[in-house]
């Protein structure tokens, strides 16, 4: 197919919401990516979180191949051993007992966590959700209500009652927005979408007692933070506090689509055979995905490997501060989720990486994003890194 049928294609069949680069992918190899043209790049937000193994991992991509072959789909009516295998690759390393469902998206595992929450509080009168500012839970209306930022809002008006926002990391705001009414406090440990902020570690905890004192629910979005993104399989280890409900997604299929969302065994008694349900969730050849991605974090020692590099990283990160101290405000993040405060916007900084063949992001129009693949190979992340100092240099010292 020729590029300009491509995008004719996309002009004339395909809903308009997203704001796409105007390049075509053809193949993708660990940390690298490759046009219709042929022209190599270095991936350093590979699919915005999910390919935390990078492109094609060779053990995703058998464990696929081996499950096509065999039973692609089954309705969750029965059983298969890919699911119940997952289900204790997820829980096995959360150091509590807990029960997993299985959706297909990071919103909807926040729909199943709202879900859980409200048939949790049903019997005690409690239907309230606290969210945060900034906070971002996806793109359903359920997740959307969830999500803290109006700019994501707008438009979609009446949304879920009983939803309050506060601001993040403030314990105060939210001792004074509880009431008997609360159900249960949603809050991302890293909020990504809203800017790479890190929640306190006083704050999490303190969280954590006053969810234990006022019987609420303690949910942890980890559907960008979990699965070896910020160092430990789930960035709640960071802190010592553990969630009530967590949910989980990106990276989880390492590039097929699943999401989860977990709860404590006790919590998850809430739900009975009928009350939630995804057709296409936790199908065999998702599942197998799941189990090769855990499996290989595990094998490669990526947690560590992580955690060593990570704080490499932030030392360049810190060395930009150092040497643009008006440009560079801030830099944020955990293991392989690192956000770059800039004073300027970042979105012309995206497109001339791209163009120079290195992919990061952009958030809350002024935060750099970078998110490598747990496994990229030291060259090219310090080949895609070196890149981008050339053009922060340049855009610092010639602002157009
Ligand atoms: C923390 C968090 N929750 C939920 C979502 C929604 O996930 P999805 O786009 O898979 O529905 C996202 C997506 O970026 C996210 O970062």
């Amino acid at each position: 197919m020729k590029k300009r049928d491509v995008f004719d294609f996309y002009g004339h069949y395909i809903m308009n919401t997203y704001t796409r680069s105007p390049v075509i992918f053809v193949k993708g190899k660990g940390s690298r990516l490759w046009d219709i043209d042929n022209k190599e790049y270095i991936d350093l937000f590979p699919g915005w979180g999910v390919s935390v193994l990078g492109h094609c991992p060779p053990a995703v991509v058998n464990a696929i191949r081996y499950q096509a072959s065999r039973l692609i789909h089954l309705p969750n009516n029965f059983h298969h051993i890919s699911q119940a295998k997952l289900a204790k690759e997820i829980v096995m390393r959360l150091g509590f007992p807990a029960k997993v469902f299985f959706c297909n998206s990071g919103a909807e595992a926040v729909e199943a966590a709202l879900k859980l929450a409200k048939a949790w509080g049903q019997r005690k009168g409690k239907t309230e959700i606290i969210t945060t500012e900034n906070s971002f839970h996806g793109r359903t209306t359920g997740a959307l209500s969830l999500t803290g930022q109006d700019i994501y809002q707008r438009g979609f008006h009446p949304l879920l009652p009983n939803v309050k926002r506060v601001k993040f990391n403030d314990i105060s705001a939210i001792k004074e927005a509880i009431s008997p009414e609360t159900a249960a406090i949603i809050l991302e440990l890293i909020q990504g979408e809203g800017g790479v902020n890190v929640a306190e570690k006083k704050y999490v905890e303190a969280l954590r007692k006053l969810c234990d004192e006022n019987e609420i629910l303690l949910i942890f979005d980890e559907v960008q933070t979990g699965i070896g993104r910020t160092g430990r399989w789930y960035c709640f280890q960071h802190y010592g506090v553990e969630p009530d409900i967590m949910t989980l997604a990106k990276g989880l299929g390492g590039g097929v689509p699943i999401g989860a969302m977990v709860a404590k065994d006790e919590i998850a008694k809430a739900f009975k055979p009928g009350m939630h349900a995804s057709t296409f969730g936790g199908g065999p050849l998702v599942c197998k995905a799941g189990i090769a991605v855990f499996r290989t974090i595990q094998r490669q020692h990526l947690l560590s490997k992580v955690q060593k590099t990570s704080e490499e990283l932030r030392n360049r990160f810190l060395g930009w501060k150092k040497r643009w101290p008006e440009k560079v405000r801030d830099v944020r993040g955990k293991g392989y989720m690192f956000g770059i405060e800039l004073s300027c916007p970042c979105r012309k900084i995206v497109e001339t990486a791209l163009s120079r063949g290195i992919l990061v992001n952009c958030t809350h129009s002024n935060v750099l994003r970078i998110m490598p693949a747990l496994n990229i190979k030291p060259k090219y992340l310090n080949k895609g890194l070196s890149i981008l100092e050339e053009i922060l240099e340049d855009e610092f010292s010639n602002p157009k």
